[in-house]
């Protein structure tokens, strides 16, 4: 426990933490599990191109989502571009700003023009008030981003999409575990993309799927995935190989095992981080509406630095040099980045305002409630001395 400024470890005191405690440490469930299935894989010699693995996970991603089709991928930057390869993608593309550069890149990298749009300041996810004002006659779609989890304005975007003629895809790279009411993501717009990224909380190593309801789109989708080999064994396109291999799959069944545990910790954490920081100066955790079912992978405290007293990268610069690898998801945002601000820049006043603030916090099964306990008291530590580390932090 840290007693006076002196303690920190960025004015010379020792590290808060021994080790590294990232924010997404990787939940990769029992691994005799994981080994016994990897054995499996290595016994059959099937290594990739659609085996049993895949299939099993492909079965139970789809499940999951409650969709009728899973295509597995081997990350879930190429399974957005997949998608945009067979629903024929062309023109300009509406999503958000407050994503990762992934969700624009994917676009950009095939050629399409990601065009960006502001946000709605209670979830971070587009508005879709101000959707519509974007659409022109180059336009060809929407991903809408379901942002930590959180249901993008899912009805507004399809009304959109139908009144328009466009596709809707959506983001739900942070989507596992997650719901709209209901009903899992997954499910919604011609099709969906998890991320199953290490940091993930049902991770594959590398990996992504995408799942949708609508038959013609998976087989295309399936194809693309598949360099355009179609079913008689002749290629019916240009595809690209995205394909997922039987490792992956293995390690993804395993962590997908293990998904209820990990959710219920990710939830302690975020009840732990919500009662020691709420109420503190100029910070307040980021709240899921309770209507919708969240897997708490992100537990984000907002920092308003006129409030607070220290901006949120002086937090951010507090906790790592004592050993906290807190992270800025997303900022800066896309527009933010190149190429974007170079190439098309943008005015988008709510989206700078709210990723201004935003600071991701340790959390995951590997994260112990000390510790997490631990990373809420420094924090906290750090807003009751903001007066002292600003002046000692002005003087370095
Ligand atoms: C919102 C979002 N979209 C896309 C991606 C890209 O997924 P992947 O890393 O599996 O390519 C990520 C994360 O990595 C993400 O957070």
């Amino acid at each position: 426990m840290k007693k006076s400024v002196d303690d920190l470890a960025l004015f010379g005191g020792p590290m808060a933490f021994e080790k590294t405690l990232v924010v997404g440490k990787p939940s990769t469930g029992d691994r005799a599990k994981f080994y016994e299935r990897l054995e499996l894989a290595l016994d059959s010699g099937r290594l990739t191109s659609g085996g049993p693995l895949v299939k099993e996970f492909e079965a139970r991603i789809a499940d999951h989502a409650g969709t009728r089709h899973c295509v597995a991928t081997c990350n879930g930057t190429i399974a957005l571009e997949v998608m945009a390869r067979a629903a024929g993608l062309t023109g300009e593309v509406i999503m958000p700003s407050m994503t990762y550069v992934a969700t624009a890149h994917a676009m950009r990298y095939l050629g399409l023009t990601p065009v960006f749009c502001d946000l709605d300041p209670t979830t971070g996810c587009i508005d879709p008030e101000q959707v519509e004002n974007l659409i022109t006659d180059r336009t060809s779609a929407l991903v809408g981003v379901h942002l930590w989890g959180q249901p993008a304005a899912i009805q507004e975007l399809e009304k959109i999409a139908e009144v328009h003629s466009l596709t809707l895809f959506f983001d739900a790279a942070h989507g596992i575990g997650c719901s709209f009411g209901p009903k899992p993501l997954g499910g919604f717009g011609q099709a969906e993309m998890f991320s199953f990224h290490a940091a993930k909380v049902v991770t594959t190593f590398e990996g992504g799927a995408i799942v949708t309801d609508d038959d013609e789109f998976a087989q295309r989708a399936r194809y693309t995935h598949n360099f355009g080999w179609g079913e008689e064994h002749v290629t019916e396109f240009a595809g690209t190989n995205a394909k997922m291999s039987e490792a992956s799959a293995a390690m993804g069944l395993t962590s997908l095992d293990a998904l209820p545990a990990t959710i219920a910790a990710n939830r302690a954490h975020y009840e732990l981080y919500a009662g020691a920081l709420d109420g503190l100066p100029g910070l307040e955790m980021h709240r899921y509406d309770e209507e919708h079912r969240n897997s708490y992978q992100y537990n984000v405290v907002k920092v308003d630095e006129a409030e607070c007293g220290l901006s949120r990268d002086a937090i951010l610069g507090l906790l790592r040099a004592d050993n906290v690898l807190a992270q800025r998801y997303f900022s800066p945002c896309v527009h933010e980045c190149e190429p974007y601000r170079t190439e098309r820049p943008v005015s988008l006043p709510a989206t700078d305002a709210f990723s201004r603030r935003v600071l991701t916090l340790p959390t995951g099964p590997s994260v112990t409630s000390e510790q997490a306990a631990e990373v809420a008291a420094l924090v906290a530590f750090a807003v009751e001395h903001a007066p002292e580390i600003r002046r000692r932090l002005a003087t370095r």
